[in-house]
């Protein structure tokens, strides 16, 4: 099995992007953790991060063809992108949308979400560790991968 783990616009500064709002772990970090928790499950696990519409959709529009389960940080284009939404409703294995803060908690903007409605579950708040716990649901979910 292979999970795609697809970032959004600006989260490709983490680390040094309102630390107060999302930690000190940087980009690379994250690309490590995600990798290490897939070495850890038998997953092959692909990080990757736009700053780019058009990019995200081509991604999301490979990972329907190809029936790819997908972790996705949306980023601002939860909150206002009809098209990702769309894109996210073509797939055709299971979505764990993720966000690193929690958004219910901030301005009134993030609390709208045109993503979760297609995604199989939502996971806010829990810093970094999200997408590990969303790779791991995915890799019981899903089961081992084929050899
Ligand atoms: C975010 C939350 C969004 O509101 C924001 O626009 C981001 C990151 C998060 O991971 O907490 O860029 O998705």
């Amino acid at each position: 099995m292979k999970v795609l783990v697809l970032n959004g616009p600006n989260l490709g500064r983490l680390g040094t992007r309102e630390p107060d709002v999302y930690g000190r772990t940087t980009y690379a970090d994250l690309v490590r953790l995600c990798e290490d928790t897939g070495r850890e499950l038998g997953v092959e696990v692909e990080v990757r991060q736009t700053d780019f519409e058009g990019e995200m959709l081509g991604w999301l529009h490979r990972a329907a063809d190809e029936a790819i389960p997908v972790v996705l940080n949306p980023a601002a284009w939860t909150h206002y992108s009809v098209a990702v939404r769309d894109a996210c409703s073509q797939l055709t294995a299971p979505l764990v949308e993720v966000h690193i803060s929690n958004v219910h908690k901030r301005e009134e903007f993030r609390h709208h979400s045109y993503i979760s409605a297609v995604a199989e579950g939502v996971i806010a708040g829990l810093g970094v560790q999200g997408y590990a716990l969303a790779i791991r649901w995915l890799a019981e979910k899903l089961g081992p991968i084929e050899a």
